[in-house]
This record gives C-alpha cells, sequence and structure tokens, in this order.
C-alpha cells in the first residue's frame, strides 16, 4: 500500500486564459500570467492511496463520492501512469482519490485549479514521477497548471501540437514581491453562470475581438507584465492587469449569445477602485474578474487598511454578517475622510451586497504533507470522515 496528501494552491490570473486552440489536449491560444494564493486561505488538500486490495478506481470530492470516469480526471492519472516508471505491481494497483477545499465551493471561487494540481502533485509523488507536473495538469483544467508552482507564474501556450510545450514555469517565487495583498470580494449572488470552458469555447467560435486579443494584445502584455513583476513595478502591474480583465469581458460581451459575468456588485467595485485610483493620482488598488461575479483586488500591504475602509463604507455587510465575514486576518479598516468621500463619485450599495473578504498573500506551490494524521483516507482506503 502506498498513500501521499498533499495541498495546493489557487490561482488568480491577471494576464487571464480564455480559448482554447486544442478543445482535448487543452492548448490555450495566448499565454497567461497569474499568482498563486496562500493555500492558509484557499487550498484543495488531496490523499491519493494505491493498494492491491482495491477493487476499483474511486473518488470522494467533498465528502460525495463522484464518478471516476470524469474525462478530464482520466485524461491526468493515465498520462501520469504512462510518464511515471512503475512496477507491474504498482501498474495493476487500483488508487483511491479523496479531495477537500478549505473553502466553500459554492463561493464561486476557482476550485478546479487548485484541485487538478492537487492531485497531480499528490499522483506524481505516489508514483514516483519527478519530471514537469504542469503539462499533466493542464490537462485536467487549463488554468491548474499555474497552480504546480508558488509566487508568479506564466503558462506559456507553446506550439507543438501535442501540448508538449504549453506548460508553466515561475517567474519569481511568492518571496520575491512580500508587500503583495489580495483582497477576494465574494459578491452575494446566485445567478447561474456559464462555466468558462463552455464560455470560452464559444467566445473562440463567434467573437471578432478574441483574435486580436490574442494575436496583437496579449502578446505584448505578457512581457510587460513579466517585467513589471520582476521589477516589482506595481503601477504597471496594476494597470495591465485591470486592462486585461476588461478585455476578457470585453471579449465575452462580443461573445454571440453573450456571456455577461459581471453583476451590478461587480461594476460597482470596478467604478469604486479606478474613482479611488483617480482621486489618488496614482494606481493604488487593480481588480481583476474571472467568469463570475466575485471580484479580487491586488494591492500592497500599506494601503489594506485604506481599502478595507472604503469597502466597509459603500459596501456596508448585512446584520446577518457574523465576525466571520472578514477572513484572513486583516489589518484594521481605515474610514475614509472628508476630502476623498467628496472625490469619489460612488453611491453606497445595498446591506449585504458583499458576502465575505478573503483577505490573503501570495504563496507557494504544491506542499505534501507527511504526517499520516494528515491523510484523508483511513487504512482500508476509505474517508475519514464519512
Ligand atoms: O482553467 P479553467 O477552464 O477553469 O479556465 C479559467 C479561466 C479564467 O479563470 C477565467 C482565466 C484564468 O486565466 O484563470
Amino acid at each position: 500500500m502506498s498513500i501521499v496528501t498533499c495541498i495546493a494552491p489557487v490561482n488568480i490570473a491577471v494576464i487571464k486564459y480564455w480559448g482554447k486552440r486544442d478543445e482535448d489536449l487543452i492548448l490555450p491560444i495566448n499565454d497567461s500570467i497569474s499568482l498563486s494564493l496562500d493555500t492558509q486561505q484557499l487550498c484543495t488538500k488531496t490523499t491519493v492511496m494505491a493498494s492491491p486490495n482495491f477493487k476499483e478506481n474511486k473518488i470522494w470530492l467533498n465528502g460525495r463520492e463522484e464518478s471516476i470516469n470524469n474525462k478530464r480526471l482520466q485524461n491526468c492519472l493515465e498520462k501520469i501512469k504512462s510518464k511515471a516508471t512503475l512496477t507491474n505491481e504498482m501498474e495493476m494497483w487500483k488508487v483511491h482519490i479523496c479531495s477537500n477545499n478549505n473553502f466553500p465551493t459554492a463561493a464561486g471561487l476557482a476550485s478546479s485549479a487548485a484541485g487538478y494540481a492537487c492531485l497531480t502533485a499528490a499522483l506524481a509523488k505516489l508514483y514516483n514521477f519527478t519530471g514537469d507536473i504542469s503539462e499533466i495538469a493542464r490537462t485536467g483544467s487549463g488554468s491548474a497548471c499555474r497552480s504546480v508552482f508558488g509566487g508568479f507564474v506564466r503558462w506559456y501556450m507553446g506550439s507543438d501540437p501535442t501540448g508538449v510545450d504549453s506548460i508553466a514555469k515561475q517567474i519569481a517565487p511568492a518571496s520575491h514581491w512580500p508587500e503583495m495583498r489580495i483582497i477576494i470580494l465574494v459578491v452575494n449572488d446566485v445567478s447561474k453562470k456559464i462555466p468558462s470552458a463552455v464560455g470560452m469555447k464559444t467566445s473562440v467560435q463567434t467573437s471578432e475581438l478574441i483574435k486580436y486579443r490574442a494575436e496583437v494584445c496579449v502578446p505584448k502584455r505578457v512581457e510587460l507584465m513579466q517585467k513589471a513583476i520582476i521589477q516589482k513595478n506595481f503601477k504597471q502591474f496594476a494597470e495591465l492587469t485591470m486592462r486585461d480583465s476588461n478585455q476578457m469581458h470585453a471579449v465575452c460581451l462580443d461573445t454571440y449569445p453573450p456571456c455577461n459575468y459581471l453583476t451590478d456588485t461587480s461594476h460597482a467595485i470596478i467604478d469604486l477602485i479606478s474613482s479611488y485610483n483617480d482621486a489618488s493620482n496614482s494606481i493604488k488598488v487593480a481588480y481583476t474578474n474571472d467568469a463570475g461575479p466575485n471580484t479580487v483586488l491586488y494591492l500592497l500591504e500599506e494601503n489594506v487598511p485604506h481599502v478595507l475602509g472604503l469597502i466597509d463604507y459603500f459596501f456596508p455587510p448585512n446584520e446577518t454578517s457574523n465576525n466571520n465575514y472578514k477572513r484572513g486576518n486583516p489589518p484594521a479598516s481605515i474610514s475614509p475622510s472628508k476630502d476623498l468621500l467628496e472625490k469619489l463619485n460612488c453611491k453606497k450599495q445595498q446591506e449585504g451586497s458583499i458576502k465575505y473578504i478573503i483577505h490573503t498573500r501570495v504563496g507557494e506551490g504544491p506542499t505534501y504533507l507527511d504526517d499520516p494524521s494528515e491523510h484523508l483516507l483511513n487504512n482500508s482506503g476509505l474517508p475519514k470522515d464519512l
């Protein structure tokens, strides 16, 4: 019997991946760049176990048994087995997988990236594979290839039709820019959303803008963004982040029928941040949105109390919000001055339009947990908490 437990981070892109050139191999139409977030606040934990006693492969996700015959899951399992040098015995053994997120899945935070990165990293150790795992994680979920590293990460689109060169590489470790902070505004919204895989496929089929974005804009932007990160140039980093988020959502609207991921609350947050940057005569905060209404802010540590003060003022929590409203030990807010409020052309939003706030920082890549008490599966290969 062999067992491995691993945790892996969520990542939030600052230059977005939107569109595939190969649906089966998950090959993108442009490079992308993201930051991996601290696993203390957001992570997936996965235990994988192989044993001669198991009759079939099995998987439990967030406490429920799911079908193992999911195509993307099979991609990862088969690919890693074919790359690893397995003993005949190990080749025959079936595997049990158990995976949990340390955050509510219903919050609409990208969990598939952390999930597939974690699964791939865990399987790699189980099967003793030491090569690049980003290519394998990619075949589970595109953005997962960036979560196999910590810090600042670039996914190179590559050009080989087999996908061997469509891999992620670290630009800089988390320690490179220790002042960087992330505030995730979880928006109170239950509207049905179009999954990113469906949205980007329709965009590739119908949007004219997407071609211009992939061929002209992103190639320039990824180089500028990489430079901004290496030089720790926040102004440049933030402007590129906002422009790229705006452009991804412009492509989504140029898609036919359109994919409208942003809600009134997301737009109100974007307006507030733009007004605040204007009033400050500089760029203090960047916003970015993925395929959903939650807005993620990138900012430097020194500005966190002021920005939290603005959020508290313009997006007051409702009475039912408890002391779990602000997560990740944020510093105390500083209320906006009268002078600043006059400069900002923004309206107070309805109470509770933000469900909760997560304060976090840039973090490490997948980490193995060797203490047996961390395993999610017991000695018989069943989830401990079922
Ligand atoms: O990897 P997927 O299929 O979940 O796609 C992610 C796409 C975005 O989150 C919208 C952008 C990105 O680069 O992460």
